[in-house]
């Protein structure tokens, strides 16, 4: 079997996600294909691999009839894309319910968001179940299942009794909080023995792992040595491993033709005003009203810079349908209202509000062009776009701002470092950005690209696929004795 394993190119990966990395949508009975917005989508699907990829996951839409299920199946076959469809009522429950208004919440410290319904929990195992039988009839024994994120956290278990010599990784993207707060959660000791079903574990900090190791320790009642747990004839490793971007793709942008072009649109549209960015998925722990508090208060005290100065606020739509999500959209929009009454001139906008996605093409434009990116979540496990914004650039200065309560904010540490419940501190941090001499921002940027660079997405799966290729070539020799 192990050479099996040895043997890369003639094996399978599976990778395994609540969502796929296509999107598909329906207009007048016509289906349309997307990309799929999210950290884990766009990082994984740029990834290279010397296993034939494929991808099992939610294609993003409900359809309940036969021919339309066949007809998106076979389109996403082409690409070893293998959809689950379903139901309004499961992405009700499980999607929008258990994984986003309860454990998306909890592991965002934003406990008092947190919903506990018994039918959330009931879906969750139902639609867990639903993937692990979707996977069972696709793969061999010797194919390789990668488990993507939290609302699969079942699954790794209950591959594990279906096929017990799976080799069977998971990788948490978001933040594992502290036992403090896992402990909350009903149904914590069920979720943290299917984690267990998988042979290594990995998160993008130590934090992360040490919580989950102490939330082990105290709710199993079990002990690790260092980073390995032994559970009967096997045992399961847990590691920190920051994800990555495909670095090259966002330094060398700026060279393609049609970035070119959406940066002289971007030009025409700014002005020479200096332009701090900011993008994100519509979500409360993105920090997204801290920040525009940030920036009415510099724009408050700092005059000066009246009509020198413009935030462009991209807000890619998600999760509308989450009471939580759907609230937070009217606050933003009353508060940017608000900024834009408040100081708008007949020839300055201060913000630029666009709540829709960017093409590749504009976004890097975006990043090509911002003097300043403003990256302030209240809690994120890692935060690609922080990383992006640092790639893109090739020629032109810039400025990273980043909220401490960001993974990256381990590896970025020459970004301004800021705490996003402090207004006082984003405004002087945005003054500090502006006021920053080119060669020091360069000397950030070089510093910043250097670990990211080397730290790519490929990177850190192949950084994953050694370490827990290595945990199954000792499970399976144990298992041989
Ligand atoms: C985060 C999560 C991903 C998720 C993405 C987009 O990055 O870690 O698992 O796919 O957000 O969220 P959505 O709910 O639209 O899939």
């Amino acid at each position: 079997k192990w050479s099996a394993i040895c043997r890369a190119r003639d094996m399978k990966l599976y990778i395994i996600s609540n969502r796929l990395p296509v999107k598909v949508s329906e207009k007048n009975g016509t289906f349309s294909f997307t990309r799929s917005e999210g950290g884990l989508a766009t990082g994984l699907d740029s990834l290279q691999t010397a296993y034939e990829k494929h991808w099992i996951g939610w294609p993003g839409i409900c359809v309940d009839n036969d021919s339309d299920k066949q007809a998106i199946g076979e389109k996403l076959e082409e690409l070893n894309f293998h959809p689950v469809f379903l139901s309004d009522t499961q992405i009700k429950n499980y999607y929008e319910g258990y994984s986003n208004s309860t454990i998306w919440p909890l592991c965002h410290y934003f406990f008092a968001y947190t919903l506990y319904k018994d039918t959330f929990w009931q879906a969750y195992r139902e639609v867990n179940k639903r993937f692990c039988e979707t996977i069972c009839r696709l793969i061999s024994p010797e194919d390789k299942v990668w488990v993507q994120d939290y609302q699969l956290m079942l699954l790794p278990g209950m591959l594990r009794e279906a096929v017990p010599d799976l080799c069977i990784g998971y990788f948490h993207h978001i933040p594992f909080p502290s036992y403090e707060l896992f402990r909350i959660l009903p149904e914590r000791a069920e979720i943290l023995k299917g984690l267990l079903g998988a042979d290594f574990i990995a998160f993008h900090t130590h934090d992360y792992m040490r919580h989950f190791i102490s939330a082990v320790e105290r709710v199993l009642r079990m002990n690790f040595k260092l980073d390995e747990i032994q559970l009967g004839n096997r045992v399961v490793r847990i590691d920190a491993l920051p994800m990555g971007i495909n670095y090259d793709l966002y330094h060398n942008a700026s060279t393609q033709p049609e970035v070119r072009q959406a940066v002289d649109r971007t030009r025409k549209l700014f002005g020479d005003h200096k332009l701090i960015l900011s993008v994100d998925r519509l979500d409360y722990s993105k920090g997204i009203l801290h920040r525009l508090r940030g920036f009415a208060a510099f724009l408050e005290h700092h005059p000066e810079y009246h009509g020198k100065v413009a935030l462009a606020m991209i807000i890619v739509p998600s999760r509308d349908h989450v009471g939580s999500y759907a609230q937070l959209k009217t606050k933003i929009d009353e508060e940017i209202g608000s900024i834009n009454g408040a100081y708008s001139t007949m020839d300055w906008t201060p913000v630029y509000y666009f709540y829709h996605g960017f093409s590749f093409e504009e976004l890097t434009a975006m990043y090509h062009m911002a003097d300043i990116a403003l990256v302030t979540p209240l809690r994120d496990g890692m935060n690609l776009v922080a990383k992006e914004y640092v790639a893109a650039k090739s020629e032109n200065p810039g400025v990273l701002i980043l909220s401490e309560m960001a993974g990256a904010a381990v590896e970025l540490t020459d970004a301004l470092l800021i705490n996003p419940n402090d207004t006082g501190q984003i405004e002087r941090a945005i003054c500090q950005a502006l006021e920053m001499p080119v060669e020091e921002q360069l000397r950030r940027l070089q510093n910043m690209q250097k670990i990211i660079s080397t730290q790519t997405v490929d990177k850190w799966a192949a950084d994953f696929t050694d370490e827990w290729n290595d945990i199954c070539r000792k499970n399976i020799s144990f298992r041989k004795k």
